[in-house]
């Protein structure tokens, strides 16, 4: 009987052990392409770049679309896939519907490694370049990506609903969410700073220009820009109507990847609710402690994001067996 329940907590113990139950195959690695596509990366790159200097908003559009695939089942291009009979694409979901940007590069990317390497590189990872390359392209910091990730059979237009964090979230929201992929606080502090690029329509912003003023802890002269900051944007915004007007996330350096956001969400000058509450309704001051790091510490504000993206491209990837490489990123193989 003794032994019988040795060998069972054994068992146990190998079955979780990863790099016995998992092959080689299983973990995402930086060289993933260096034998399989060597130019891989540099056709992202270069493609991105192009698109960028064209259309230097696109830099965001491509990072939120990293953001939005990872948040729905995991870093698995389930975005990208077209609705088909049967399967509502994720992209008309709420919070990608007229939103998400980015489709086209990402189409003309995975072209051209199709004739490079057939069915070799994932529209997965070249989401996790391309949210990399956009972020460089704009001043911000670099990272490895780590690569090998295989593309979903399925989309979730529940899933997008469900997950993608919606910017009239409480703080408590917010967090719950990230907690959701596992990603903690810090995560949270550091990944919205992705706000300081990019731009957000009137209906993601309305409410809470017009909600009642809250309490100011930065004193009159704060107060006075405040006003004058919600005034404008009004005259962008009102009440109704002009819901896709837009005003960019990072009013003062809104083309540049940087610190900036932090600065402004002190003041009370984030564009979205979601921006806001980590100031005010941080009740015991930590993140407010974070925010005032990062705006003090462009570097230590970009080496935190970096690790961040890298968490955040870890999200239930599939390797291995577990998915496919589509040939194109809009549709399951046939
Ligand atoms: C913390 C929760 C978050 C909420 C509630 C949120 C919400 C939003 C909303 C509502 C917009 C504007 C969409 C529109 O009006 O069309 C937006 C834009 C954007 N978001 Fe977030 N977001 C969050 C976190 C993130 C994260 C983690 C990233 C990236 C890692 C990110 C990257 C971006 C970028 C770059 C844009 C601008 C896109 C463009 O100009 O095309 N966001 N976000
Ligand atoms: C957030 O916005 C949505 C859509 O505009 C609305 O239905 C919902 O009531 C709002 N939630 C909060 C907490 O204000």
């Amino acid at each position: 009987m003794e032994h019988m329940k040795l060998l069972l907590i054994l068992i146990t113990v190998l079955l979780n052990t990863p790099s016995l139950t998992r092959s080689v195959d299983d973990v995402l690695v930086h060289e993933y392409y260096q034998d399989k596509c060597p130019l891989a990366e540099e056709i992202v790159r270069h493609n991105v770049e192009v698109a960028v200097l064209k259309d230097p908003r696109l830099a965001a559009s491509l990072l939120r679309l990293h953001f939005h695939d990872c948040f729905v089942m995991g870093c698995d291009a389930s975005v990208l896939l077209d609705s088909v009979e049967g399967m509502a694409s994720e992209k008309e979901a709420g919070p990608n519907k007229d939103s998400l940007r980015g489709f086209e590069i990402i189409d003309k990317i995975k072209f051209l490694l199709e004739e490079e390497c057939p069915l070799t590189v994932s529209c997965a990872d070249i989401l996790a370049l391309a949210a990399r390359d956009a972020v460089q392209l704009r001043g911000g910091p670099r990272w490895d990506v780590l690569l090998g990730r295989k593309d979903s059979l399925e989309s979730s237009f529940s899933g997008a609903n469900l997950f993608i964090p919606a910017p009239n979230s409480s703080l408590e929201a917010l967090i719950n969410n990230f907690a959701q992929q596992e990603l903690d606080i810090g995560d949270l502090v550091a990944l919205s700073g992705s706000h300081t690029i990019g731009r957000a329509r009137c209906v993601s912003f309305r409410q809470r220009i017009y909600e009642p003023k809250q309490e100011y802890h930065y004193g009159y002269d704060h107060y006075k820009r405040y006003t004058s900051f919600r005034r404008i944007l009004q005259s962008v915004c009102p009440i109704t109507g002009r819901d896709n007007k837009f005003a960019p996330l990072d009013y003062e350096t809104p083309n540049r990847f940087d610190n900036h956001y932090f600065i402004n969400i002190l003041q009370g000058n984030g564009l979205l609710g979601s921006d806001n509450v980590l100031i005010s309704q941080d009740y015991d001051g930590r993140i407010t402690e974070q925010v005032w790091a990062y705006a003090a510490n462009e570097d230590l504000f970009f080496k935190s994001f970096a690790r961040s993206m890298i968490k955040m491209g870890n999200i239930n990837v599939l390797t291995g067996n577990e998915g496919q490489i589509r040939q194109n990123c809009r549709f399951v193989n046939a």
